[in-house]
C-alpha cells in the first residue's frame, strides 16, 4: 500500500517525477558498495525511477513460456531508457529462477535464453525449491531457515558470482 500512494505521490509532482528516487540516493551513493532495489513487476512510475537511479539491472527469469516475453518487452524498454534518462545503463545479468530439471518446457526455456544472451545469463540456476517460499512464513530469510536446502545454495553461489563479477570494482 506504501508503494502504491508512493506511485501516486510520484504522478502528483510536476517536475523530476522521473528521477526522484536517483536524486535522493545520490547523497548516500558512495557509502555502499552495493545499493539492491527490488522493483515491482510491472512498468509504472516506480520502476521507471528504479532503472533511472541504478547503474545496472539483475533479471530474475523465471523458466516459463511468458517469462520469455516479459524479457524481450524489459530489453526494449532498457535501450529506450538508454536512449534517454540513462545512457550508461548496464545489464548485469539474467538470472533463470524457479527451474525444474524434470520438465521438458523449464530445460528449453533455460537453453533458449542461454543461446540468445549467452555471457549475460549467470551460471548460477536457481531451482524451484519449496524450502524458499516457506522461509517467510517462518519471517526468517532461507540462509537461516534452511541454510542447505538447494535453493539456499543456489543464491549462495549466486551471490559469489555477482561479487566475483565486480571484483574489478574492489
Ligand atoms: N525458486 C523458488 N522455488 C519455489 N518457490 C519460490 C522460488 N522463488 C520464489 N518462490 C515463491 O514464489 C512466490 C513469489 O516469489 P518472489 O516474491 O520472489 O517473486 P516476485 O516476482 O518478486 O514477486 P512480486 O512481484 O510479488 O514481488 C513467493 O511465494 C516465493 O516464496
Ligand atoms: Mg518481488
Amino acid at each position: 500500500m506504501d508503494l502504491f500512494a508512493a506511485e501516486i505521490e510520484l504522478l502528483e509532482k510536476s517536475e523530476d517525477r522521473e528521477l526522484t528516487l536517483r536524486n535522493l540516493l545520490y547523497p548516500i551513493k558512495s557509502e555502499f558498495r552495493f545499493i539492491f532495489i527490488d522493483c515491482p513487476p510491472s512498468f509504472g512510475l516506480l520502476t521507471l525511477n528504479s532503472l533511472i537511479a541504478s547503474e545496472s539491472v539483475l533479471v530474475p527469469v523465471q523458466c516459463e513460456y511468458f517469462a520469455m516475453e516479459g524479457l524481450s518487452l524489459l530489453i526494449k524498454l532498457l535501450w529506450r531508457i538508454r536512449g534517454g534518462f540513462n545512457e550508461t545503463l548496464d545489464m548485469e545479468g539474467i538470472l533463470l529462477t524457479m527451474f525444474n530439471r524434470h520438465i521438458a518446457l523449464s530445460r528449453q526455456v533455460a537453453d533458449d535464453i542461454r543461446r540468445i544472451f549467452r555471457s549475460k545469463v549467470y551460471d548460477t540456476v536457481i531451482p524451484r525449491n519449496i524450502i524458499l517460499a516457506e522461509s517467510p512464513s517462518y519471517g526468517k530469510p532461507a540462509v537461516i531457515y534452511a541454510p542447505n536446502a538447494p535453493g539456499t545454495q543456489a543464491y549462495i553461489a549466486l551471490a559469489k558470482e555477482v561479487l566475483n563479477d565486480n571484483s574489478l570494482l574492489f
